[in-house]
């Protein structure tokens, strides 16, 4: 039988992600088990939905360590104490030290509201807007110690509409961002993720359902 794999999910806020997860396992869309969930804010609502879900967690407060990696060895002790074996970050909005990278090596995942390399970096969604270009959506990568440049592992495409805010396309992306996540993590756990260079090579994915999307389109 194959072992259920151990998450443990870091958030800052919403936790819509977490909340994703945390259905696609109870829906057994997902054969994974999260072993805390740990918040660097502790007004987080995801704590809410984790609790509410029987979920541990933990608040490590930011502010209080030294250091980037001080705060980032707390984390990692964490996570080692709960036997966490693939780390989550659901909207964390703190960035990793290559000490927290490096404690769990291609063990890490991110999801990221643009189609990388795209759009890297905070407010991305304004930034898509304003660009004006057609298509954007959402990524889940691995983590490596370049801020959202690690391996993509799936990544799905929404259009950009003329009259979008930021608002209406971030909440188009997030739908599909919750789709994904809990897919992504399930490919991990089926060991079909193989690490290539820079790229991870998923098992099984042909090319038969790829598709080419145009926006606006050629007719009309
Ligand atoms: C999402 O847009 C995600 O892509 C980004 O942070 C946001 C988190 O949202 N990394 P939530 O906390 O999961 O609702």
């Amino acid at each position: 039988m194959v072992q259920k794999v151990h998450l443990g999910v870091l958030i800052s806020g919403g936790g819509t992600n977490l909340q994703a997860i945390i259905d696609a396992i109870e829906q057994k869309r997902l054969d994974a088990t999260i072993r805390v969930v740990v918040s660097n804010r502790g007004d987080a609502n995801g704590l809410v939905r984790a609790k509410n879900h029987g979920i541990p967690t933990e608040v490590v407060d930011h502010r209080k360590s030294p250091t980037r990696e001080a705060f980032d060895q707390v984390l990692i002790d964490i996570l080692n104490a709960r036997q966490v074996e693939l780390v989550i970050l659901a909207g964390f909005m703190r960035l990793l030290s290559p000490l927290f990278v490096r404690a769990f090596p291609n063990r890490i995942m991110n999801i990221h509201p643009a189609l990388l390399p795209a759009f890297p970096g905070l407010h991305v969604q304004r930034k898509t807007v304003e660009y004006g270009v057609r298509f954007s959506g959402c990524t889940v990568h691995l983590v490596n110690e370049e801020c959202d440049q690690g391996p993509v592992i799936i990544q799905a495409v929404v259009p950009v509409f003329p009259d979008d805010t930021e608002k209406s396309l971030s909440a188009r992306i997030l739908n599909e961002e919750h789709r994904i996540y809990p897919r992504a993590i399930q490919l991990y756990g089926e060991g079909r993720l193989h690490v290539m260079g820079r790229k991870v090579v998923v098992d099984g994915m042909g090319k038969e359902e790829g598709q080419v999307l145009i926006w606006p389109p050629l007719k009309g």
